[in-house]
């Protein structure tokens, strides 16, 4: 037998590692009808097998519309569309179910060659569209329900969960209801902590579209990974062009689905590369906690004031004017909820490659809800950024809250020339710090 080389060892950790953070999780894959005629549909499903075989909890919504057409069509029907929705008459309606679930046994077929059980299942409660711009859309629907605890029966068994595009309302009326919806629907009801997009477009490429500033571009100019922010731009930039996986992806990742995989199905092992390394071939959206996070505004600092009075006042925070900190505006960021500051923290540059944390507050309403922690994560990345090698936080009170973030307490002796002769003895702070390089795992 041929010795493994360092490559291959490599791999094997990196699939480990994922495979240990995302065991148990569930991950719901909305795959296109095209993908289902394509030579490497077999590899797709005995891929997604694999995963419901080691613990993953996979869901399935397939895309039927192209087969959809075609039945239609061979029964002498053609759909007529608002936008892009399709009106599905009362007649239209069992063949439009016959198609869906002949679509959904596609996927159940591939995933009995690999000896995985599947169920196609009426797991969407749907109400009609009702009259949409004056047409009556008929057996049109949305999903109003998705019944989550009939979904987790099924994976809980370690089976995988077929999601047709049909919904049945409470009296049993069936329902044609978009793919994309269902996969939206269901991702957010289930908790996912992936949705993958899979089509025969795949990830996006820079030279296709017009770009927004700063989108980081990888090799081939292809798109990796992009905030719900700069998927936004995008799609303003290209007003022109469809981009229905983009804007699926994006409503989705609004929706606090937190990474969504946009990816090409007739790749070989494309799931597999974008889930077990970080060399996937498709663009992942990923939810952008520092979103909120901006830099301060003199008009802000009466807010941050605010926040901190009752912290100064009880000896938690330093005392600082407003004139102390408008000196060192560039060093302060905030976090923002509609418009209204919520949390604020700075980062002071000592010299000698140590930066300190400071003025870090929550306002009251807000605590327990991840602000405090992603200001001093935010922090943390602007001084690795900036080429400082450790951040250190002075604290009275704080000190498990800094610890539970990974800092460790250290001596003042560890602390810059140019703080430590200004070090409050009086006041006597612990000192705790965090060596950059380790920040990754620790917060
Ligand atoms: C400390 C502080 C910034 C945390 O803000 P936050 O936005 O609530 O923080 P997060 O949501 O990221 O973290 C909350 C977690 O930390 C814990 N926590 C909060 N304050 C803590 C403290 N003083 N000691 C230990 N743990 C603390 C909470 O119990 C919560 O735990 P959980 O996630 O297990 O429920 C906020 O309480 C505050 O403004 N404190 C006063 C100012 C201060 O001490 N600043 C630091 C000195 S620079």
């Amino acid at each position: 037998m041929s010795k493994m080389s360092w490559s291959q060892v490599d791999l094997i950790r990196e699939a480990f590692h994922y495979q240990s953070r995302f065991d148990g999780a569930t991950m719901v894959f909305k795959i296109d009808f095209p993908i289902t005629d394509d030579p490497g549909f077999p590899y797709l499903m005995k891929d997604l097998a694999l995963l419901a075989r080691t613990g993953f909890r996979v869901v399935i919504v397939p895309g039927a519309k192209e087969w959809i057409d075609a039945v239609l069509l061979e029964h002498g029907m053609v759909s007529n569309y608002v936008g892009t929705t399709r009106i599905t008459t009362t007649q239209a309606i069992p063949f439009v179910e016959m198609a869906a679930f002949h679509v959904g046994a596609r996927f159940m077929t591939g995933l009995s060659a690999s000896r995985v059980d599947a169920v196609i299942g009426n797991f969407v409660r749907a109400q009609g569209l009702g009259v949409v711009e004056g047409r009556d859309m008929e057996n049109t629907g949305t999903v109003d329900k998705v019944l989550i605890n009939a979904i987790r029966r099924v994976l809980n068994e370690g089976m995988v969960s077929i999601l047709p595009c049909i919904g049945y309302s409470p009296a049993g009326k069936p329902y044609n209801v978009p793919s994309d919806e269902i996969a939206l629907a269901a991702s957010t009801a289930l908790g996912a902590v992936k949705l993958f997009i899979v089509s025969v477009h795949g990830g996006l490429r820079a030279t296709d579209y017009a770009l927004p500033e700063n989108i980081a571009v990888g090799e081939n100019h292809h798109i990796l990974k992009l905030t719900p922010h700069e998927a936004e731009a995008i799609l303003k930039h290209n007003e022109d062009k469809p981009l229905p996986e983009l804007r699926l992806a994006l409503r989705a990742s609004r929706a606090g689905v937190e990474r969504v995989h946009i990816i090409d199905g007739r790749e070989e092992g494309a799931v597999l590369r974008e889930l077990f390394s970080n060399m996937g071939a498709g663009t992942m959206l990923y939810a952008d906690e520092y979103e909120a996070i901006r830099a301060l505004k003199s008009a802000d600092i009466p807010d941050i004031l605010r926040l901190m009075e009752p912290l100064m006042r009880q000896g938690i925070l330093v005392r600082r004017r407003g004139e102390d900190i408008s000196e060192k505006k560039a060093d302060y960021v905030v976090f923002e909820i509609d418009g209204s500051v919520h949390a604020c923290g700075a980062l002071h540059d000592w010299g000698e490659g140590q930066g300190e944390i400071a003025a870090i507050a929550t306002d009251p309403a807000c605590v327990d809800m991840g602000l405090g922690r992603y200001i001093v994560r935010y922090l943390i990345d602007r001084a690795g950024q900036r080429g400082l090698h450790r951040v250190f936080v002075l604290t009275t009170h704080t000190q498990d809250w800094f610890e539970f973030l990974g800092f460790i307490e250290c001596s003042i002796e560890t602390l810059p020339a140019k703080r430590r002769h200004t070090y409050d003895h009086h006041r006597n702070s612990k000192i705790f710090a965090l060596e950059i390089e380790n920040q990754d795992k620790q917060c």
